[in-house]
Order: structure tokens, then sequence, then C-alpha cells
């Protein structure tokens, strides 16, 4: 089992690349299932939720390599729409094959998908409006069968759920006629979703809105795009420094992209600034405690930051408080958090973070992906070292966080 040893840091310094979106990447690689011709993927993130989804792709007959950090996927041959347990219980994501394979094939078989343990994650939004789309679904054991090609129609989501509002565009590409969805979720991987889509000949406008519009085509052809940069994995090394102290420029990002989390940081006294395609923070000393962050769909802060910033505030010169309406029992790191010497108080989707003035290293585990990344900074402010163990749960996301917080400064390593 791989441990993470993190050691106390001094202030971060310097300049990284940030990796590809995970959350941007997934969808493209379903999408990539909706054109016969070859699909290439730049800047794609080497991470196991990838993996997962490359078996997945695989197991379906398509023809999956990577060259670098590029992943060419070819799914001309489609031999099977099976996809079972073994292939969905590591991954939500698993669940977007759902609505491409109902474009592709008009049929598909998947078992429920798993994924990091956050709380309770329903499909009732993506079933209910699928079915709208006039496909049948029946529930058999663990697996949903879902049957039928989409017709034109209207859906309004009553929650605008990221992977729903996929499903959705994947299934309704090749409608004969138009699709209109309104209350989607306006997340930076739905437009970048949209605009791959449209670069294979799809006709989708409004991605980034509230509305979205898709004019059926007859076929996608083949296409190569760029997969944005990371604004979660880049909000995490920004909340490090911010808890450490440290000068530091991640390049590879979308200023828009960081709507939610910008403003936020920058209430913990942290001075920050945005140039081209690089964030830049420069932090001094303790952070500032914030009054109130609230986790929402976009441009809300990001749920997928609230661990890290729950991490970076426990040294903070005050109190702060954090209200998780997203997923309102994401707060798994709160016990590892306290046993290092934080005061923190959980209740009712709700954290107080009354600051301390330090925290000593131990040994403590990760259960959930952002979590992980949220011990990580925990373990950088902490006297001593922290050992971390849950190290799988990092890999899903994070291609490689020690490369990349040492290329700041910090020391951390991975034990065997
Ligand atoms: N929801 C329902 N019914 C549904 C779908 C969602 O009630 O049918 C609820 C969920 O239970 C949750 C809320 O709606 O309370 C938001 O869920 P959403 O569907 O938007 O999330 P998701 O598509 O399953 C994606 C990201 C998550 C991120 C959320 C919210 C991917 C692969 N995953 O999940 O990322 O937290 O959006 O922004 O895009 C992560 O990266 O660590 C991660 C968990």
């Amino acid at each position: 089992m791989k441990i993470l040893r993190v050691s106390k840091a001094e202030p971060l310094n310097g300049e990284i690349n940030v990796q590809g979106s995970k959350n941007a990447v997934l969808p493209m690689m379903a999408a990539a299932l909706l054109s016969r011709e070859t699909v290439i993927l730049h800047n794609c993130p080497h991470i196991s939720d990838v993996c997962d989804m490359i078996a997945i792709l695989k197991r379906l007959g398509a023809y999956v390599r990577w060259e670098g950090n590029t992943l060419v996927i070819n799914a001309q041959r489609i031999n099977n729409v099976v996809i079972s347990e073994e292939y969905t219980r590591n991954l939500r994501a698993s669940v977007l094959f759902l609505g491409a394979l109902i474009c592709r094939e008009g049929c598909v078989k998947i078992a429920y998908p798993g994924g990091c343990d956050i709380g309770k994650r329903p499909l009732d939004i993506h079933v209910s409006a699928l079915e709208k789309l006039n496909v049948k679904i029946k529930e058999e054991g663990c697996f949903l069968i879902a049957k039928g090609h989409v017709n034109e129609s209207q859906i309004a989501l009553r929650y605008p759920s990221v992977g729903a509002t996929e499903n959705i565009i994947l299934a309704s590409v090749c409608v004969d006629g138009i699709v209109n969805i309104t209350g989607v979720a306006r997340e930076p991987e739905i437009v970048a979703l949209c605009e791959m889509l449209n670069a294979m000949g799809a006709d989708i406008v409004g991605a980034g809105g509230h509305v979205i519009t898709i004019r059926g085509v007859k076929r996608l052809h083949g296409a190569e795009f760029d997969v944005p940069g990371d604004r979660i994995v880049a909000g995490t090394y920004a909340l490090a420094a911010i808890a450490v102290g440290g000068h530091i420029r991640i390049n590879g990002l979308k200023a828009p992209d960081l709507a939610g989390q910008y403003m936020i940081l920058s209430q913990t006294d942290a001075k920050m600034s945005f140039r081209r395609n690089t964030w830049c923070i420069d932090a001094v000393g303790r952070p500032k405690p914030v009054s109130l962050i609230k986790t929402g769909p976009f441009p809300g802060f990001p749920t997928d930051l609230q661990s890290p910033v729950m991490a970076t505030l426990i040294r903070a010169r005050g109190c702060s408080k954090i209200v998780e309406t997203v997923y309102p029992d994401r707060f798994g790191i709160v016990n590892e958090l306290n046993a290092m010497g934080a005061d923190i108080q959980c209740g009712n989707g709700t954290v107080l973070v009354n600051g301390v003035n330090g925290i000593k290293g131990g040994r403590i585990t990760a259960t959930e992906l952002r979590g992980a990344a949220g011990l990580v900074i925990a373990g950088l402010e902490a006297e001593g070292d922290t050992y971390i163990s849950g190290i799988n749960y990092l890999e899903r996301g994070y291609e490689d966080i020690c490369r990349d917080l040492k290329a700041l400064g910090a020391e951390l390593e991975m034990l065997d």
C-alpha cells in the first residue's frame, strides 16, 4: 500500500504547468464514441480515472492508445453495449456511456456507477431527462437498461447536474430535430465538451449559459482537441500556497474558469492576479479567515475545493464558516484534521473552522479524492512529518502531486 510522506513546508516558490482537467476529459472520452473516425485528445492527464475510462472504451471495442499526454481513440467498431459493475464501480463518470451509447447504438446495459464516497449521488435527473427524450429505461439488479432513439424535446432540469447535462448532450447530438435543455449546468467542463462536439460536426449552442440547444446532425467526424487546464488542481495548489505562504505561478488556465474560487481565495489576504493564461498567487504568513464560503454549481465556489479550502483555513487568524450545498456530507476529513490539532465543528452541511496556531503531523487516511488533496495541504502546514494512506484516491485526479509540489519547493515523497 502506498503512503505519501509530507514534510512541513517553507513558503512555496516557483512556476508549474497545470495538468489537463479530469472532469473535462472524462466526458470527452465518452464523446469519442460518437464518431467512427479517430478522435485525438491532447493534454490528457495520466490519472486512474482516465485509465478506468480507457478500460471501458476498450471493453466496448474501441481502439485507444497513449502517445505521451495525447490520447488517440478510434471507435469505428463497437461490438458490445454491456458495461458490468467491474468497470463502473470505481468511476462515477462511467454513467456518461449511457448517453453516448444511446446516441451511437440506441441501447445500453450499464451497471450503476461507483466513485468517491461523498454522500448520496442519485441518477434521477439523468433518467427522467432521457425518458423525456423517448429513451425507455428499466432497472435490472444493479444494471440500468436503456433503449430507444432520442426524439426532439424540451427538457427542464430540476437541478443543474453536471453529469446529467453531459448525458443529455451526448444522447441528443444526432437527434432528428432539436433538443432544448433549460436549467443546465454551466461548468467550464460543459463548455469544453460542447466545443469538442462542435469540432466533431455537432451543432450545439448556449453552453456556459442556462439554456443549451442541440440541433441534430447526421453524423460526427473525427477531431483533434486540447483538454483545458484543471481548475480544481490549480485551486488545490493555490490553496497550498495560501496555507503555508509563497509566490507561485500556475500556467495553462483560462481566467473565466476560476469564477467562484478566485474571489473567495483572495479573501484570505493573498494577492492574486491573472496574466495571459497564468494565475499568480502571492501569500505571506497565516491566511485571514473567510467569513462565509458556500459551495454551489458554477459559478459558485466549487465543492471539489471545499476540503482543500477547509484544510487551508485551519491555521487562519480567526473563524471561517463553510456551507456545503452540493454534497452536504462531504466532510470526510474533519476527524483527520481535528486529530492533527485543528478545531473544526461539523453539522448540518456546515463546518466552523476555528483557526489554531499550529497543527502536528501523524498518520492519517484519505477516503476520497478531494479529501486526500486537503490532507496533503494539512501535511504541508503540520509540524513534523505526515503519513497519508488511501493514496489511490489522490491518483484518481492528480497526475503527480509530488512532482508539482516539489517543483514549488515542498518536500514530499511516495513510499511504497
Ligand atoms: N444529483 C441528483 N440527481 C441526479 C444527479 C445529481 O440529485 O440525477 C445531485 C447530486 O447528488 C449532487 C448534485 O446533484 O448533490 C450535483 O451532482 P452532479 O450531477 O452535478 O455531479 P456529477 O456530475 O456526479 C461532477 C464532477 C464532480 C463534482 C460535481 C459537482 C465529474 C466526473 N464529476 O459530478 O467531481 O463534484 O460534478 O461539481 O465531472 C471530483 O472531481 O472530485 C468530483 C466529485
